[in-house]
């Protein structure tokens, strides 16, 4: 009672505060049913708060049996995954087509002239509308992103080798006209395909977007400071929103800042400049997340492999300490442009890294009201090809178990899968945070954090 007595005072002084006239709720779109939304830094479903745990799985579309897209789609249900971010894309080089056919391989665009050719059938993008349909059987929805930084998939790098040859630099796909045209007409395809479909969450221009790349070198624009990505994310989040009124844009990147002056930490005696914060990868996160059809931040999150510096004597900081900074960092930014964020891939290796510094992270980006997704959801007891295939790169099904790159959480994982899910939780926790954190649309998915979830409901309550 004195919970909802709370609540009822808290958003009376929510409305009093938004009567004097926030400017970007007033250009709050108007959607359908079913559509996500953002007020100010939170995001909305049906004019509800609307806050989430989700899941990333890049290799759902590439599962060749319905009953395991089921499975998996069940499983993240009773997990209280309300959001799975995936690929929209999935390219091959014509090179590849042959191998492709008999392996089962799903496909959408193949390469072999400087015009890409679609895949609409039973391979390729039906694989994709059975993903997004099934999600919606089970009340989740989909960031779908249009194109991979990395070759991974079939990325910017096929683009650029087919349309601008060889001796290209990475940048060019930011900046080529002749690249820019055969992407938005990829994007194009994608989003009228489901841009009614309330299964959509949100567009993502890119996973990952660099002005370098995994094989062709960087060119002289790639420097702090260019207008490479900053421009090509304005162009492209516009070219998004002409197409779809109603759907969330976001960028899918990193959250690089470019900072004045960057964060700086010691090296075995060296100070030295922090790659994240000065603006060398081309992002700026503070400016683009100002754009106005960027509707929420992205960020990633991999201390443990971007820094290798971290565990040498020397070093100031640890694992978990630059993550909450990194939090912080991008809760100040967000907050200042009043966006929702979504801390959208984040990982470690190793359970005993997991159970020990993901409780830390997941608490500082609830208690800061993210949204997170940890990479990735992993699933058990896949039967297709007798739960053995091997699917391209390293990636494999292994006696049922979906891909691992190390940072899989499996369910029988249970000390970092708890985590993350509702299995053993505490009522109090569930009526607390679901009035005044999570709004009513998921039941708090905090167990196993222990004391720090004790602690989260005191603040709450406070
Ligand atoms: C790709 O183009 C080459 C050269 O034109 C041709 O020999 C090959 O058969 C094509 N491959 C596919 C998959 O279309
Ligand atoms: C695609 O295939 C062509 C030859 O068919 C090859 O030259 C090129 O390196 C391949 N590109 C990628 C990105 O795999
Ligand atoms: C590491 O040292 C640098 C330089 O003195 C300082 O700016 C930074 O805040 C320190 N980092 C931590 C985590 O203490
Ligand atoms: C640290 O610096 C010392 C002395 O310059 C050098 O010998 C050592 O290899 C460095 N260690 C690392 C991990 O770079
Ligand atoms: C746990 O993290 C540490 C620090 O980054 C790393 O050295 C170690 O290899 C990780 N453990 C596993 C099993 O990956
Ligand atoms: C969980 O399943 C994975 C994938 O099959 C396996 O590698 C791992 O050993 C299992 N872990 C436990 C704790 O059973």
């Amino acid at each position: 009672m004195l919970i909802v007595q709370l609540t009822i005072l808290l958003l009376s002084a929510v409305a009093l505060a938004l009567s004097s006239t926030d400017y970007r709720d007033l250009q709050k779109r108007s959607v359908p049913h079913g559509f996500v939304t953002t007020r100010g830094t939170q995001f909305e479903l049906d004019g509800k708060p609307f806050a989430f745990v989700g899941a990333n799985s890049y290799w759902l579309p590439l599962l060749n049996s319905k009953a395991d897209v089921e499975k998996t789609f069940k499983s993240m249900q009773q997990a209280g995954v309300k959001v799975l971010r995936t690929w929209g894309f999935n390219a091959i080089n014509g090179s590849e087509l042959a191998g492709a056919l008999q392996s089962g391989l799903t496909y959408y665009q193949v390469w072999n002239s400087s015009e890409w050719i679609l895949n609409d059938g039973p391979q390729g993008l039906q694989r994709l509308d059975h993903v997004i349909e099934t999600a919606g059987k089970h009340d989740i929805k989909v960031i779908l992103a249009f194109t991979n930084n990395w070759v991974g998939y079939g990325g910017a790098e096929l683009y650029i080798n087919w349309i601008a040859g060889a001796g290209k630099t990475h940048d060019i796909f930011f900046t080529d006209p002749r690249i820019i045209a055969p992407y938005q007409k990829y994007v194009r395809t994608i989003v009228n395909r489901y841009k009614n479909s309330p299964n959509i969450f949100a567009w993502e221009l890119a996973n990952e977007a660099r002005c370098l790349g995994d094989i062709l070198p960087a060119g002289p624009n790639c420097v702090a400071g260019t207008n490479v990505l900053p421009k090509w994310y304005r162009q492209q989040s516009d070219f998004v929103r002409s197409l779809d009124p109603h759907h969330l844009i976001t960028t899918g990147g990193e959250g690089h800042f470019f900072w004045k002056k960057p964060v700086e930490f010691w090296f075995n005696g060296t100070l030295v400049s922090d790659y994240n914060f000065n603006g060398q990868a081309g992002e700026d996160f503070d400016r683009d997340l100002l754009l106005p059809n960027i509707d929420f931040g992205t960020y990633h999150m991999y201390p443990q492999t971007w820094y290798p510096q971290l565990d040498t004597p020397g070093s100031n900081f640890s694992v978990e300490e630059w993550g909450l900074g990194w939090i912080n960092a991008h809760v100040r930014s967000a907050n200042s442009a009043n966006k929702p964020l979504l801390l959208e891939e984040f990982g470690l290796s190793g359970l005993d890294n997991k159970t020990d510094i993901y409780p830390s992270w997941v608490k500082r980006a609830l208690d800061t009201r993210h949204a997170i997704m940890p990479w990735q959801f992993g699933t058990l007891g896949l039967t297709e090809n007798g739960g053995n295939r091997l699917i391209k790169y390293a990636d494999a099904l292994i006696n049922g178990a979906s891909p691992n790159d190390g940072n899989t959480i499996y369910p029988n994982q249970t000390a970092a899968w708890d985590i993350f899910t509702y299995d053993h939780f505490n009522l109090a926790a569930q009526v607390l945070t679901s009035f005044l954190f999570v709004g009513t649309q998921r039941r708090s998915r905090l167990s196993g954090l222990g004391d720090q979830r004790r602690s989260l409901c005191q603040l709450y309550r406070d």
